[in-house]
């Protein structure tokens, strides 16, 4: 059931890859919710081909860009303004990718160079997507950016190795340039924590099946789905949250707050 949540609001999906990424989802939603959209991938990911059937779904242009190179970042913005006719309302950051990770390496044996390319694709592109788009004014007045997070930021999960640097990084981000962006323009910064979701980011990870298993049995509510979080992100899109920036808000069923729960204890009879 669509709400009209985002009704007359423009703006910027990335990192929809496939119709299990979390970013597919909600561009379907943002588009139901009323809102003109443009979607954004790497150009690599272009090749896949898939993003052209949500582009036709949700009458949106596709404008690629690598999420590590500022001047792709200035033209998706310049292209996003003309095509949507001025400034965007909001921004979804679904960006992250490991080469560590993608090739098993231990967290006692990481590539250095890999290391910083996650850093530089799942945390410090944020900051590009935010910087350049105060430079350019390229957001609205109350406008909204989300980044999408995990909770390997706060507690250690062994197989999440620099992502989890990364994602501590991309917390802070949100923190530092929502005190900024908010003093500026009143454009507001948050992640959001989800859920183990069967996407390809993160099935990539080593032992995804039982740590999925695992959070669905911790958390009293289970995992929350791709949709589900797509439904959370718009909520931030709207202007029913907008005085809330700066946040690391948990999308998890519970599991954060969870020490044990009887289903697991049941495990270990
Ligand atoms: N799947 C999970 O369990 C889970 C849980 C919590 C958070 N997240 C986060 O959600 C976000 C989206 O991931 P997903 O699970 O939907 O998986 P996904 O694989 O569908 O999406 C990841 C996206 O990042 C894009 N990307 C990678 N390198 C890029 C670059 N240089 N420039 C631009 N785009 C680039 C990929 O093309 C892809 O579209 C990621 O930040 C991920 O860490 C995922």
């Amino acid at each position: 059931m669509a709400y009209g949540l985002l009704k007359g609001k423009k703006g910027i999906i990335s990192g929809a890859l496939d119709e299990k990424s979390i970013a597919w989802k909600v561009a379907l939603k943002a588009k139901e919710e009323g809102a003109s959209i443009v979607l954004t991938n790497a150009p690599i990911a272009m090749r896949m081909g898939e993003i052209k059937k949500l582009a036709e779904a949700c009458e949106a242009e596709i404008i690629p860009a690598d999420a590590t190179v500022v001047e792709e970042i200035e033209n998706l913005y310049t292209k996003s303004m003309e095509v949507l006719g001025g400034k965007v309302d909001f921004v979804l950051h679904s960006i992250g990718m490991s080469p560590n990770i993608r090739k098993g390496k231990a967290y006692g044996d990481l590539n250095y160079d890999w290391y910083m390319k996650s850093v530089d694709v799942s945390a410090l592109s944020f900051h590009k997507f935010l910087q350049v788009a105060e430079k350019m004014d390229a957001i609205n007045e109350w406008g909204s950016v989300v980044a999408l997070t995990y909770m390997a930021a706060q507690r250690t999960f062994p197989f999440y190795t620099d992502m989890a640097e990364a994602k501590a990084m991309l917390e802070s981000i949100a923190r530092s340039y929502g005190y900024r962006y908010g003093k500026l323009k009143k454009v507001r910064v948050n992640t959001v924590s989800q859920s183990p979701t069967k996407t390809t980011a993160g099935t990539g990870i080593g032992g995804f099946d039982k740590f999925y298993d695992f959070a669905d049995k911790i958390a009293p509510l289970g995992n929350a789905s791709a949709d589900d979080c797509a439904d959370y992100v718009i909520t931030l899109f709207s202007d029913l949250t907008k005085m809330v920036t700066m946040q690391n808000l948990f999308h998890d069923g519970g599991f954060v707050n969870t020490g044990i729960s009887e289903d697991v204890m049941g495990l270990l009879d």
